[in-house]
């Protein structure tokens, strides 16, 4: 499913996504080919529309741009207001962050072995426009992030399932203790009001 406003860069950077998936079984590899994609495209520049860079009140808001029948692919624009952030999460699947506009604070986690032991803390880093992350691969995926800059953060995401769908797991980092949760694209909760 291509979102109807996706740029065409984007749509071209999907395709481009589903090669390299068709092509390799290797993350390591993958995530690696996948952020110097979305490194040029992020260098070229091109034009989101408004409404996917919208910033919503109560939580940060992840608009899909691109969603594979096959379940191996997704794409969305995620965007944090200032001052917003997620809880300590994982993904369950691999990903790759590039930055858009405003800036992206992340914190890193060792992913733990087991239930109810505390997180170890790893890399604190500020992401800037243009820059470009492997957020996670499937061994390696916990993390928080936030918006402690003065505008709105728009980043381009791209997962190796659909995240809007995908149950994956929060933590309390002083505990270790984990609950599931689903991030819902917001066309979802559309259907279910
Ligand atoms: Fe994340």
């Amino acid at each position: 499913m291509l979102a109807t406003q996706c740029p065409p860069e984007i749509a071209e950077f999907a395709e481009r996504c589903r090669e390299r998936i068709r092509n390799t079984d290797d993350e390591q590899r993958l995530t690696q080919e996948i952020a110097r994609d979305l490194t040029q495209v992020l260098d070229a520049g091109f034009d989101l529309p408004e409404e996917l860079r919208r910033p919503q009140e109560e939580r940060y808001i992840m608009y899909p741009l691109y969603v594979s029948e096959d379940d191996d692919l997704s794409i969305a624009s995620a965007v944090w207001n200032v001052a917003q952030g997620t809880p300590v999460h994982g993904h369950e699947t691999w990903g790759v962050v590039g930055i858009y506009s405003g800036q992206e604070t992340e914190r890193q986690y060792e992913k733990p072995q087991r239930e109810g032991v505390p997180l170890s803390a790893l890399d604190q880093a500020v992401w800037s426009p243009g820059q470009v992350t492997v957020c996670c691969t499937i061994d390696d995926d916990v993390h928080q992030v936030w918006n402690d800059g003065d505008v709105p953060c728009v980043g381009i995401h791209v997962y190796g399932r659909d995240i809007g769908r995908l149950e994956r797991r929060s933590y309390d980092p002083e505990t270790g203790d984990q609950s599931w949760f689903v991030s819902t694209w917001p066309t979802d909760n559309d259907e279910e009001k």
